[in-house]
């Protein structure tokens, strides 16, 4: 059991956020297999402690982003291009068998069980069951495989610009060869699912052991008003609605309790964005901007001012500064400039 590990990504401090709760629920719920967080190198050094005091293993990887901005259009998800970075976790040989899961899930139960499968087996997706979802899947590490599928990147590209795309066409006989490889949908439930069929989730939710904050608006997207236990931000956007409010109002409990006092102590006097509101503080409309706050801040100190050639380096680093200097109110605007 000691070479079997749970892993999972996170390429900025978002979604770094989303791994801690991930594998602080996995903590809680006594796992017995280690756990790995993969990390791109704009995650902040002060996350990285933090994923640290979780997770038995930190490992610094290159970002892979398919650039396919066509399909990941057409998927309405411009960000999921750096998803390919996950294919690296089939260079983790020193263990002989994993489960990855995305950031953006959380475990509400014990689910070791899970390294009793072989590769590649996954949940249905949602919106294409004949496809699976590759926001929780069991793998076994191989440079040879992870080869394979870089060469597969680059002569065959992803359908939907991000890994599960590649991931399904190259495990292309998951849908019909072996249903022990069909794990069952308590294993990676989206949160999506709930309300395209409500009865079933009435019926068989409570059996779940795998949410899946799968969509746009990830639970961090929002504000907590810890004392009030309030999830905050709610009505601004229409896709914040499939985000089941019981799932999500637990993934806040567990970051506010267990997860922001690591972050606390490893930022220690340096402000950063805890997502936590105080009471009946109102959450400004650029923090409700959900769609766009990709890294949503309360701003707690005034931005330093920065050069527009330094500015346009940060953008190219794929540091945005989404809500000041390039909000999408001041990146419309210049648009408006030149279409006039
Ligand atoms: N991810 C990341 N940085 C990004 C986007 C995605 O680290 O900017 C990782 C993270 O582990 C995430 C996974 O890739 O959970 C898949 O993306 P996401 O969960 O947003 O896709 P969805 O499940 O909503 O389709
Ligand atoms: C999906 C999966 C996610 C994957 C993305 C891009 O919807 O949930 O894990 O990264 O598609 O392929
Ligand atoms: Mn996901």
């Amino acid at each position: 059991q000691a070479d079997e590990a749970f892993v999972t990504l996170a390429t900025n401090d978002s979604y770094a956020k989303g791994a801690m709760v991930l594998g602080q629920s996995l903590r809680n719920h006594n796992t017995t297999r280690k756990l790995v967080a993969l990390v791109g190198p704009h995650v902040a050094e002060p996350c990285r402690d933090a994923l640290q005091s979780i997770f038995d293993e930190v490992r610094l990887v290159d970002i892979m982003d398919s650039g396919d901005t066509a399909h990941l259009t057409l998927m309405k998800r411009p960000d999921l291009g750096v998803t390919l970075t996950k294919l690296h976790c089939w260079t983790l040989t020193h263990y002989s068998k994993c489960v990855f899961m995305d950031a953006d899930t959380m475990v509400l139960s014990n689910v070791d069980e899970l390294f009793e499968r072989e590769e590649l087996s996954a949940a249905p997706d949602p919106g294409w069951p004949d496809c699976f979802n590759s926001g929780v899947f069991v793998f076994r590490p191989s440079n040879e495989t992870h080869e394979k599928l870089l060469e597969f990147c680059n002569e065959t590209g992803s359908f939907d610009g991000g890994d599960q795309g590649v991931l399904n066409s190259f495990f292309n006989t998951w849908a019909t060869a072996d249903i022990s490889k069909h794990l069952p949908f308590i294993y990676n439930l989206s949160t999506v699912s709930i309300y395209s069929y409500l009865p079933a989730f009435k019926q068989y939710g409570h059996d779940a052991k795998v949410v899946h904050f799968l969509g746009k608006v990830k639970p961090w997207n929002l504000a907590y008003d810890a004392q009030r236990g309030e999830v905050k931000g709610h009505s601004s956007s229409p896709d914040v609605y499939q985000l089941h409010p019981d799932y999500l109002l637990m993934w806040w409990q567990l970051y506010s309790k267990e997860v922001l006092p690591l972050l606390q102590r490893a930022y220690g006097d340096t402000p950063f964005n805890s997502g936590c509101v105080e009471e009946g503080e109102e959450v400004s409309r650029d923090r409700s901007r959900l769609d766009l706050a990709e890294q949503p801040a309360p701003i707690t100190a005034p931005p330093p001012q920065v050069s527009s050639e330094e500015r346009k380096q940060r953008w190219e680093a794929g540091q945005m500064d989404y809500m000041g200097e390039d909000s999408f109110d001041n990146i419309e605007r210049k648009l408006d400039s030149f279409l006039k």
